[in-house]
């Protein structure tokens, strides 16, 4: 759908960055080839969102699942974000680019740890595009921090069961602080969630392609906007209802976060 100001652009893009492996091995190279391919298709990634003014990327990097894989592998990926951490982070932040993390960051080594806070505290002020990593991330694991976070606060005597709405939960998610992914993103052919942002996701249109993660080029992500400017969102109201009216999901004041 255009508008007088032109085609709608997802201000929040997510993605599930699938087929590292599988292009690896139809190169009858080790999957850890792929997942290093893979990093040169973050960059271009990146560098599509900088130019088409896209305020937030958030992407699937490492799923709590993910720490299942073969030992070889899983040390590989950690190398590989180890690399990606020493040598972008000063390139990004140059380019006003703020980095966060989410996902359960203590079932990473110190020094990686240690990195991701640098990388963020370095970051924090930047404006021009969030890019969120989700790392040992789950969205039922986000789901369940969120529940016990409001838990302890009805334990503790700051919370009234009857307080709790979803607007109050989504404040307790991954996320909170950026409108949710207007579009999603996944390569690699298959047609699931994957335990990513479950909750986050409830509202957000969903694409998928068949290549692979990559291969990803800016000509893919065209398709991807292109098909989303032509959807018509509806939050659950009729279109005329939806038209007239300001979208839903608007994030809680700061005195509303806690009780
Ligand atoms: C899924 O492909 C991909 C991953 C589990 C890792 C994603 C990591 C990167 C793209 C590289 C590093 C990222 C950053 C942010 C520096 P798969 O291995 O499941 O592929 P397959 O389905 O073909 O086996």
């Amino acid at each position: 759908m255009s508008t007088s100001a032109g085609p709608r652009v997802p201000q929040h893009i997510a993605v599930i960055m699938d087929g590292n492996g599988r292009w690896a091995q139809q190169r009858r190279r080790p999957r850890a080839i792929g997942h290093r391919a893979g990093t040169r298709a973050v960059n271009r990634c990146i560098d599509f969102c900088l130019e088409k003014n896209i305020a937030a990327l958030t992407l699937f990097a490492f799923s709590s699942e993910n720490w299942g894989r073969p030992e070889d592998e899983v040390g590989a990926l950690m190398k590989l974000f180890m690399n990606a951490l020493d040598r972008e982070v000063a390139e990004l932040d140059r380019r006003g680019v703020r980095i966060r993390f989410i996902g359960d960051r203590d079932r990473f080594n110190p020094p990686i740890r240690s990195r991701m806070d640098a990388a963020e505290l370095l970051t924090g002020n930047n404006k021009k595009l969030t890019l969120t990593i989700a790392a040992s991330y789950g969205g039922r694991q986000d789901i369940a921090a969120a529940a016990r976070s409001l838990a302890q606060d009805v334990a503790d005597g700051r919370l009234q069961p009857g307080q709790i709405d979803e607007r109050r939960f989504a404040s307790r998610m991954a996320l909170a602080d950026l409108p949710p992914p207007d579009l999603f993103i996944r390569t690699g052919g298959d047609f699931r969630i994957s335990n990513f942002l479950l909750w986050q996701l409830a509202y957000t249109e969903l694409w998928f392609t068949e290549t692979l993660w990559p291969e990803l080029d800016a000509a893919t992500l065209h398709c991807a906007l292109e098909d989303y400017a032509s959807r018509e969102r509806r939050f659950g109201l009729t279109g005329a209802q939806h038209a007239s009216q300001d979208v839903p999901g608007a994030a809680l004041s700061p005195d509303e976060t806690s009780a």
